[in-house]
């Protein structure tokens, strides 16, 4: 099995028995994420990205099984920030020294074009990037937000079980999400895409392929982040055992694979271990995204339970964050951490 990392770590390449192989073996856990930290910091460095985030609106209109924000949860209050309050969480972000922004929501049909296209050219203004993870749109949506000045985008395929995704995602068609991600990199967006690990009814095989669907699709950007069930949502019952392991697993098999790839260490990490994120970091991952989202609204938010930070303000977080990255001899980026930047940078 030893071997196996080593081809990895050498040849960024591995056929899916291979990766199911390695997931399945506890005994390589340790050498694995080891392998993972030392291809991150030989094709990327130290640095690692801060992107601060921003959770404008709770309200969705998607019912996905394991979600807390699902329109059938009536037991949760909803927001949605105004264009006000969002360009002031932007302002004090990069106050902060945040050189990126991400614009996160549930699928939310009061933000339109027209709506986003402002608030977008106002946060451009402040010369960071910008980075939209709003769900699925149409191709002249995503393009004109592209205009309006958009650079990237977020959207997980969550699962590249077909028949899972379908089932745990009512109504929605996983051609359609594919064909989201292919219509995003069409019109030039650098794309983050993602997966959920640990859902009930996924397998190995599944996540194996997980790993080599955001290679296909030549991903800038991976998170993976554990499977949290929630109260309120018919996932209710489901197990988080061996969740945080295998998500960390996931994740560093695709930094082996994708040397360049920017990788966050996932809030749901950290809700599930207290070292989470600093963990996630020694394992292959090069981007936190520290919520510079304000009061009560935090924790309205609430994916899933035991979310970090729900009580704290975005300069506590920020001074938090930072103490971990430099407490494991890490730097904070300067740059936005684009990934095709880190690829030239690589080839220099
Ligand atoms: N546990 C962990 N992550 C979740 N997400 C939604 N519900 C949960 C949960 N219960 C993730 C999904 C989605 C992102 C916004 O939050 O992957 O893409
Ligand atoms: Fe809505 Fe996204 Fe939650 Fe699904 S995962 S219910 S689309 S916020
Ligand atoms: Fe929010 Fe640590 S990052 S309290």
């Amino acid at each position: 099995m030893k071997n196996l990392i080593i081809k990895a770590k050498e040849t960024h390449s591995l056929t899916k028995e291979e990766i199911i192989a390695l997931l399945q073996d506890e005994s390589i856990n340790e050498d694995l994420l080891k392998a993972a930290d030392e291809v991150r910091e030989k094709y990327i460095g130290n640095a690692v990205h801060l992107r601060g985030l921003i959770e404008f609106t709770n309200i969705c209109k998607r019912n996905c099984l394991y979600c807390g924000l699902r329109r059938d949860n009536d037991n949760l209050k909803r927001y949605r920030l105004s264009e006000e309050e969002i360009i002031d969480f932007a302002t004090k972000a990069v106050e902060y020294g945040y050189r990126s922004i991400v614009l996160q929501g549930g699928e939310d049909d009061y933000f339109t074009v027209e709506r986003l296209t402002s608030i977008i050219k106002k946060i451009k203004a402040l010369d960071v990037a910008l980075i939209l993870s709003i769900g699925e749109r149409s191709y002249e949506e995503y393009k004109a937000l592209k205009e309006a000045g958009a650079d990237r985008y977020l959207i997980r395929i969550e699962t590249t079980d077909t028949a899972l995704y379908e089932e745990l995602d009512p109504g929605m068609s996983h051609e359609n999400r594919k064909q989201c991600l292919r219509n995003l990199k069409e019109i030039g967006y650098e794309v983050g895409s993602g997966s959920l690990v640990g859902l009930p009814g996924q397998t190995v095989e599944s996540l194996a392929d997980d790993i080599l669907f955001f290679k296909e699709i030549d991903a800038d950007m991976v998170g993976i982040g554990p499977f949290i069930p929630n109260e309120d949502t018919p996932l209710k019952d489901a197990s988080v055992e061996g969740h945080f392991t295998l998500a960390l697993k996931v994740m560093a098999i695709t930094r082996l694979l994708m040397p360049t790839l920017n990788i966050p260490a996932t809030t749901a990490m950290e809700s599930l271990n207290k070292n989470g994120r600093v963990m996630a970091l020694q394992s292959g991952a090069n981007v936190v995204m520290p919520n510079v989202t304000e009061g009560e609204y935090r924790k309205l938010y609430a994916l899933y339970p035991g979310k970090i930070c729900i009580s704290d303000t975005p300069a506590h977080c920020r001074g938090c964050i930072s103490g971990k990255i430099q407490g494991i001899g890490r730097t904070i980026s300067t740059t936005t951490g684009s990934h095709k930047d880190q690829m030239s940078m690589h080839k220099e």
